[in-house]
């Protein structure tokens, strides 16, 4: 058995790796989180006591982490800052978790010689235009727009650098956009669902035609689970599901999925510097580690989500206000 240190885990896409890890390994599981807004216990009820111990402290703590490194075997690094829109509106706790809380992660893998495993975006990649027949590759140029994007690809810089430098035995993942059960209420998808469950409309940014590239978030952990087992030291993979799909696509279909009329939706005012575009190619991951994903049909994957939050209220109703009025001061 190999003891795994996930940071971040009591977040959406930690914790659903967490559950993934527990359904298909053998490993013990150590969860660091500090419980910010954007971290429930919940997520991780069930789970047994056995195989998964809940730390509650700060990546940025480097006695703590240094501890916690110490009896670990690999680090899959999934604590962040991770919403654009809070960025804009305050970017320093972005630099405090994703720059140093990296920053103190690395150094904890350097001293003990520990395997690491740094969760990333395809944001770092900045924009497509809607034509533009490439994709993302591992080696698209860095281009981030937003804090959030521009922390996430300054962590990404500090992971290549200890490898380079120290021999840190890193890998790197940059997923595209996740959605699935345990996702915090703010991000788009979440966000309309549970909107459309209180009967209130959903909100597209601008004209909607932004296009995301969605994956479940199921598939992006058997993705990093695939890297730890058989990625190359050093690597960088790209993850995705060739999932695109226009913002007002995807609300149209939330509300035909909950028997809503598919124009019953309103626009408010687009984010500043909104990116337009992702698409990831995920060759490298697909043809290196053989992997692929299970939710291959994105209206399934999404009858599911709708069910998940209809069943399960009292984990996202508690953050629901406070989240709408964010919104609402600032024309969202
Ligand atoms: P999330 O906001 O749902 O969860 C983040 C978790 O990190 C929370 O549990 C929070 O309490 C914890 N955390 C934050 N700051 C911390 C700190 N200083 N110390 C300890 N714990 C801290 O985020 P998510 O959407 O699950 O994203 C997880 C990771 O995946 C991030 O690194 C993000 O950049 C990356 N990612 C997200 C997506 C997506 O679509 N959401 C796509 C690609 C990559
Ligand atoms: O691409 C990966 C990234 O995906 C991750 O790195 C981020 O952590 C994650 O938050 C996500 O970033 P986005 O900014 O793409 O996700 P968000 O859910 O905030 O928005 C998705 C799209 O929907 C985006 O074009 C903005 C739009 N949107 C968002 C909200 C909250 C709306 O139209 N209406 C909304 O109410």
């Amino acid at each position: 058995m190999t003891a795994l240190l996930v940071t971040g885990g009591a977040g959406f896409i930690g914790s659903n790796f967490v559950h993934h890890v527990i359904e298909h390994t053998e490993h013990h599981v150590t969860v660091l989180d500090s419980l910010t807004y954007a971290g429930n216990l919940a997520s991780l009820a069930g789970l047994p006591e056995s195989r998964v111990s809940f730390v509650h402290g700060d990546i940025t703590n480097a006695p703590l982490v240094d501890s916690l490194v110490a009896e670990t075997d690999a680090v899959i690094h999934y604590a962040a800052e991770s919403h654009n829109d809070n960025s804009l509106d305050n970017p320093r706790p972005f630099l405090d978790t994703n720059i140093i809380g990296t920053y103190t992660l690395l150094e904890a893998v350097r001293r003990h010689e520990t395997r690491y495993h740094h969760i990333s975006t395809d944001e770092v990649y900045g924009d497509l235009e809607l034509d533009d027949p490439e994709r993302f590759t591992e080696s698209t140029p860095y281009n981030p727009s937003s804090p959030y994007s521009s922390t996430k690809a300054g962590s990404d810089l500090l992971v290549r650098a200890w490898a380079r430098s120290f021999g840190v035995r890193a890998t790197i993942s940059n997923c595209s956009n996740n959605y699935g059960p345990y996702q915090h209420v703010e991000k788009f998808i979440p966000r309309q669902i549970t909107n459309v469950l209180d009967g209130v409309r959903p909100k597209l940014y601008g004209a909607g035609l932004n296009v995301r590239d969605w994956i479940h978030a199921e598939d992006h952990s058997s993705a990093v689970l695939s890297i730890l087992e058989r990625g190359s030291i050093g690597e960088t993979y790209l993850i995705g599901a060739d999932g695109e799909k226009s913002n007002l696509d995807v609300v149209r279909l939330i509300l035909r999925l909950t028997g809503n009329p598919e124009d019953d939706f309103e626009h408010v005012t687009d984010r500043p510097g909104h990116d337009l575009r992702y698409a990831i190619d995920s060759t490298k991951l697909r043809t290196e580690l053989g992997w692929s994903p299970s939710f291959g049909d994105f209206e399934t994957g999404i009858a599911h989500t709708i069910d998940w939050y209809r069943n399960n209220r009292s984990w996202w109703s508690p953050a629901k206000a406070a989240t709408e009025s964010f919104y609402a001061a600032r024309g969202h």
